[in-house]
């Protein structure tokens, strides 16, 4: 029997009904369609409208939808990740409530704190337990409500981040269908360009902290850009390298869908056109830990079994890396 590897067997994705348009941001901030469109590629975005809901309101429709496809009831899950900045609440994890409301009654869970790389960091953490040969599902999730710590008076952010999630079931398979490699990286100076700067421990709630707008997301624009286009390109092509990838090998880039200046620069230093990248920021805007599963969610019909794709993310923290998968079906 060969070596254990950790193959995508479902893909599930939900993006809240309620768009938020570049029309409607016009109105709330000084800015343009055109300027939004040209800078950033993102035309719309989704919204989680109504009181009390968190991420999780997110997770469960993606959860079940894996389950319903994959034809398993949730008591099957062993394990839930849940790759997430924006978790329902501080403490208990949101893979704590999503167990909960799907009744996944024998899975235990957390949570991955790593922006916009967290669903990179979430899949090779799961793999890791389908690999030691003791889990046979693990479940991985990447979602965001950003409209929960997003200041629409701000036309820096509020113009780029929208809500969502999707996520993936893990299984093992001998054929060596799945996660193949990944090279991920962090930096911690990067934090101070991009983060919120009240709420952790280090500067609790408080009512300044409220009246100075601390709780929603800072971001220096130009400096995590400029982070983003080289971290992000560099580790995509150091996977395709690593695994003796060419240009023609690869079938998808998979992008963090962040701007979509980033995502060109990326595939050009991959040497990918452009009908083999995925791309999906002009419907979702920036949805943090959702963008790359989303991204699996809208093309599945498009993906073989044998296809190799290159998952890429750039994020807060800073935080990167490169995924290589090794696509395990075909269409259903
Ligand atoms: O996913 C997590 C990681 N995050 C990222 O990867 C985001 C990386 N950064 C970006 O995508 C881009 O830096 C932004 C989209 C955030 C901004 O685009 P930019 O081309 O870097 O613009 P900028 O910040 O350099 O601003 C250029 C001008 C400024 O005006 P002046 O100083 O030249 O007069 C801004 O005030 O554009 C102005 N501006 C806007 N104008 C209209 C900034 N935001 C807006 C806006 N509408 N929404």
């Amino acid at each position: 029997m060969g070596k254990i590897t950790a193959a995508i067997t479902a893909v599930g994705g939900y993006v809240p009904d309620y768009i938020l348009s570049n029309k409607e941001l016009e109105t709330l901030v000084d800015t343009t369609d055109e300027w939004i469109t040209t800078r950033t590629g993102i035309k719309e975005r989704r919204i989680l409208k109504g009181a009390d809901k968190g991420t999780s309101e997110i997770c469960v429709p993606v959860a079940q939808e894996i389950c319903r496809k994959r034809g398993i009831s949730p008591e099957e899950i062993d394990l839930l990740i849940v790759a997430t900045v924006t978790p329902d609440m501080v403490f208990p994890a949101t893979a704590n409530v999503v167990t909960d409301k799907i009744g996944a009654k024998n899975a235990w869970g957390f949570d991955i704190n790593a922006a916009c790389s967290g669903f990179l960091y979430a899949l090779d953490t799961g793999a890791r337990f389908i690999e030691s040969g003791r889990y046979k599902k693990v479940m991985v999730i990447g979602a965001d409500k950003m409209s929960a710590i997003i200041d629409y008076s701000d036309r820096s952010t509020c113009i780029i981040f929208g809500d969502g999630g999707a996520g993936v079931l893990l299984e093992p398979d001998t054929e060596g269908y799945g996660l193949v490699d990944s090279i991920l990286r962090s930096d911690g100076h990067g934090r101070e360009f991009l983060h919120m700067k009240a709420g952790g421990s280090a500067r609790p709630a408080s009512i300044e902290t409220v009246t100075n707008k601390e709780h929603y997301v800072y971001q220096e624009g130009k400096t995590v850009f400029k982070y983003a286009v080289a971290n992000m390109a560099e580790a995509a092509h150091d996977i395709m390298q690593r695994n003796q990838l060419t240009s023609d090998s690869v079938r998808w880039l998979v992008p963090h869908q962040a701007n979509k200046r980033i995502i060109d620069a990326t595939a050009q230093r991959m040497g990918l056109p452009e009908e083999k990248v995925m791309m999906n920021i002009q419907r979702y805007g920036n949805t943090t830990g959702g963008t790359i599963p989303l991204c699996l969610w809208d093309y599945e019909k498009q993906l073989k079994k044998g296809d190799n794709l290159v998952l890429a993310a750039f994020g807060g923290g800073f935080t990167w890396g490169a995924s290589y998968i090794k696509w395990a079906y075909d269409p259903k």
